[in-house]
């Protein structure tokens, strides 16, 4: 298709970056079909991240390239965790990571580069904002954890995934009358084990946010064996840990996950089963909950979220962030997401919800 208006921008580059999840590739056709078919722009698909900028692995995007991709799964550009500003898990100093990304935008005649990630990738676009490339982040996470925006994509469809996990966990548990833990991601957020708790009718819901308390869950557990149910499921983040834990130093905390192992899941169970003598198993979901075909609602969003960042591109309004805000599609600067995590807040209606249905949040 031709382009019909007229764009300040006229060259991009696109990457994904950190952990993928579901809706990245109807993202990436929302920006390349808004950018490409309604302005004329030339697109630069980088590959794996910020690694294919600073080893310039990268390739001309024609609309073949993002034709048919709506519906897939994972990131046709592939995905890394490199941290350009960090220079941890290399030898090599970060300066000389920023140094080859910005030889890389230069030589490739970007106008700007268009960042689909995280809470890492939109901080590390806001910081090479500042080292003056010019910058626009899409908001996405199956943790829903960005400050700036309402929603991310991504988060729908794991949330479904979680949901139907829960589901599929209930009737085994109640066949054998056990305890059944299920442990969802969410990184340090606990939006998806409290939706996809509440979503799946958990009895019990362990979150980050509220450090938990074992002998209130070991209580709620023997209420509910008392009043005649024979099973129960708890739901708990991948970040969720007790107020003990809570309480120790950094340190502290990594010796007691070593001794007692990674997983909150598992951790949990045995908690349970040695303050209550009830048979009790741990499921940990994993990356199934980023695997696989977006949800419709995913889609929605993120193709709105990419044509939406192919306007910006159109106006030349660099340095922001697409986001949801409210039911509509607007951006912030890429300063407000920056080295920050949304936490569920304690007074968040869902967690209120949660109880007025009965369900235990662990204290
Ligand atoms: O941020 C998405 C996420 O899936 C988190 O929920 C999880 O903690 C993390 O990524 C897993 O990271 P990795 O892909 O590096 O194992």
């Amino acid at each position: 298709m031709a382009a019909s208006r007229k764009s300040v921008t006229k060259k991009i580059g696109i990457l994904t970056a950190g952990g993928d999840c579901p809706g990245l590739n109807a993202a990436i056709r929302g920006v390349c079909r808004a950018a490409h078919d309604r302005y004329g722009m030339e697109i630069v698909g980088i590959a794996n991240g910020f690694r294919g900028l600073i080893e310039e692995n990268t390739r001309i995007l024609k609309p073949i390239d993002f034709s048919g991709i709506l519906t897939r799964g994972g990131t046709i550009l592939g995905a890394s965790r490199e941290k350009p500003f960090k220079n941890a898990e290399s030898d090599e100093p970060a300066s000389e990571k920023v140094s080859a990304i910005k030889d890389t935008y230069t030589r490739l005649g970007l106008d700007c580069l268009v960042v689909l990630g995280g809470n890492g990738t939109n901080t590390t676009g806001c910081k090479l904002a500042r080292e003056g490339l010019n910058v626009i982040g899409l908001p996405k996470t199956i943790d829903n954890d960005i400050v700036g925006t309402d929603r991310t994509f991504g988060f729908h469809s794991a949330l479904s995934i979680g949901t139907e996990a829960i589901d599929r966990l209930h009737s085994t548990a109640q066949s054998h009358s056990r305890v059944i833990v299920i442990e969802l991601m969410g990184h340090k957020a606990g939006w998806l084990a409290l939706y996809a708790g509440v979503a799946g009718g958990g009895d019990i819901i362990l979150i980050p946010e509220i450090p938990y308390d074992i002998h209130v869950i070991a209580s709620h557990l023997e209420e509910r064996a008392e009043s005649g149910k024979t099973f129960s499921i708890v739901v708990v983040a991948e970040g969720a840990m007790s107020m003990e834990v809570e309480q120790m130093s950094k340190k502290d905390r990594k010796k007691y996950y070593l001794e007692n192992g990674p997983s909150a899941a598992y951790r949990v169970a045995s908690e349970i089963e040695a303050q209550t003598g009830m048979e009790t198993r741990a499921t940990v979901l994993g990356y199934v909950q980023r695997g696989g075909i977006p949800s419709a609602s995913d889609r929605v969003l993120a193709t709105s979220l990419g044509t939406a960042a192919a306007e910006l591109l159109a106006r030349g309004e660099y340095g922001r962030m697409v986001a949801l805000i409210g039911n509509d599609i607007g951006s912030v600067d890429l300063s407000v997401p920056e080295n920050k995590v949304k936490n569920v807040p304690a007074d968040h209606y869902m967690i209120d919800t949660a109880k007025a249905v009965g369900t235990c949040m662990g204290v």
